[in-house]
């Protein structure tokens, strides 16, 4: 048992030395028969453990009030992301993001671009609901922007979405002071992927007229991908 522990902490070490952090993605021997199905399960295998470190992580003052962790769900395999901010109420409930009035605009949004939820990932940078929808505090963002680091570090998407001021601060290292406004409409980039801020869904449900904005920036996101934008809007 003890020799395993220590053959562990080594390997750990080795992952560390090369550059892994947090939860390591398992070696990957490429370009050989199978290679692909094995990067498929291994990268299932990391977010699943995120997903259970998350569940019972304490290592912010969220965890004395959330109900569920809302660690993100989707494909291991997209090439697109999105990234919120922090669970709502509906999604504390439910331990699922984006579920609330706010998630089925995101939802509209996604169907828009000719996809499904399941399709792409999505995720917050705070896993916990900060009390009463506050705006959660840097120390949070500090601890647990880490679990969305490794997310994508494991996904490695061709395209992430940041939705708001939360999510496009901490991609892009950015004072959240930034506005929105002035980063929409332009790629980004954070570890060689492209990175797309646009406004938050809550936000469009205040200001209609903001959609066709994002809708001008989810087009670049398209073509990004390869993808044709479907003609008819919604
Ligand atoms: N707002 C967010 O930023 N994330 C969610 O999951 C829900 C609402
Ligand atoms: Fe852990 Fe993040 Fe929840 Fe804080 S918000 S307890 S860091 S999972």
């Amino acid at each position: 048992m003890r020799e395993h522990i220590e053959s562990l902490v080594e390997y750990v070490r080795y992952l560390k030395e090369l550059g892994y952090e947090g939860f390591p993605m398992p070696a990957i021997a490429a370009g050989t028969e199978g290679a692909d199905a094995r990067l498929q399960s291994n990268r299932a295998l990391s977010l699943k453990n995120i997903q259970l470190a998350v569940s019972d992580c304490s290592k912010c003052r969220l965890k004395e009030t959330r109900t569920k962790t809302v660690p993100g769900e989707g494909s291991h395999s997209t090439s697109l992301m999105f990234i919120g901010e922090a669970p709502g109420s509906d999604e504390d409930r439910e331990g699922r993001p984006f579920v609330g009035r706010a998630g089925r605009l995101l939802t509209d949004i996604i169907r828009a671009m000719g996809m499904s939820r399941e399709e792409v990932f999505i995720a917050n940078v705070i896993k916990c609901r900060p009390p009463g929808n506050r705006e959660p505090g840097e120390d949070e963002i500090r601890a647990c922007s880490p679990y969305l680091f490794d997310q994508i570090d494991i996904i490695r998407p061709r395209v992430i979405v940041t939705l708001g001021k939360y999510a496009t601060a901490t991609m892009l290292g950015l004072p959240p002071q930034m506005r929105i406004s002035d980063m929409r409409g332009k790629f980004f980039s954070y570890n060689g992927l492209r990175v797309m801020p646009t406004f938050h869904p809550a936000y469009l449900l205040r200001n209609e007229k903001d959609k066709r904005l994002v809708w001008d920036d989810m087009k670049l996101v398209l073509t990004e991908l390869g993808r044709a934008a479907p003609t008819t809007k919604r």
